[in-house]
């Protein structure tokens, strides 16, 4: 298998809603593949199911490795400490050899012995991602990690997560719908839009935007917010770098 997820024919319907449609997605090994869009379009449907956590209608999913998925809320058990949480997510001796590498890893090492009432809303989402990388996957689904969290820690764990992908060689999968976030953290972004979602633009992020935050919009930044402003409209004409998907 030469993708690390290949998804071709999925639909999913919930009752007479179709939320995909034969809906097809090649994800490179290694890749951070960013999927946009607005609320309810159908990114939570189409990671779940890639996770096998929703089942689909038709179509197929084939998955290279292991999956990892980070939710949009922590979900840590109340009553465990941080290091525990993580551990108890550890299969075996050797993930649970892990534990103290992760935590590090996600920046918490001095936090492990909290509970997670104790923690802010960025810590305990570094917290959740420590206790799915314990399991060492080599894919991450990352169901709207950050939207919870205000806007400058916001960024501040956009950084770490740019550079736990890269320390992991993970190949990850970011739903998100924020614009400046996807920018920042993708190789490659999907736009979707419509009922059922289709994905209606793609850009491959120039290699200079990746992982930058360049206080000046470049030509390539500035066409895709501006192809994004008409509120997941398809763009009249395609601009340099973006690719058009579907008419
Ligand atoms: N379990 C469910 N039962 C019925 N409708 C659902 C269910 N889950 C999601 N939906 C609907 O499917 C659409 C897509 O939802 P979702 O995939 O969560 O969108 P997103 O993650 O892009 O916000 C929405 O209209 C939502 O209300
Ligand atoms: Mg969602």
């Amino acid at each position: 298998m030469r993708h690390a997820i290949e998804i071709d024919g999925l639909s999913k319907h919930y009752g007479p809603r179709a939320v995909l449609e034969r809906f097809e997605l090649f994800v490179e090994p290694g890749e951070t593949l960013a999927i946009l869009g607005a609320s309810g379009c159908g990114k939570s449907t189409l990671l779940r199911c890639i996770a096998g956590l929703v089942q689909p209608d038709a179509g197929t999913i084939a998955v290279r490795d292991e999956l990892g998925f980070v939710f949009q809320e922590p979900r840590l058990l109340p009553w465990l400490t941080v290091e525990r949480n993580v551990a108890f997510a550890a299969r075996s001796d050797v993930e649970r050899a892990r534990v103290k590498d992760v935590l590090e890893l996600v920046g918490l090492t001095p936090a492990a012995h909290l509970l997670p009432k104790q923690l802010s809303g960025g810590m305990a989402q570094r917290a959740a991602l420590a206790r799915t990388l314990v399991r060492n996957p080599k894919i991450l689904l990352l169901d709207e990690p950050l939207s919870a969290l205000d806007a400058l820690l916001r960024l501040e764990l956009q950084t770490s997560l740019a550079q736990i992908v890269r320390e992991t060689g993970s190949t990850a999968v970011l739903v998100t719908h924020d614009v400046q976030e996807a920018l920042y953290l993708a190789d490659r972004i999907v736009v979707l839009d419509g009922a059922p979602a289709r994905g209606v633009l793609e850009l491959d992020v120039p290699v200079p935007l990746r992982r930058s935050r360049t206080a000046d919009l470049t030509d390539e930044r500035i066409a895709l917010l501006a192809a994004l402003g008409i509120e997941g409209r398809v763009p009249k004409r395609s601009h340099r770098g973006l690719r058009v998907v579907a008419p």
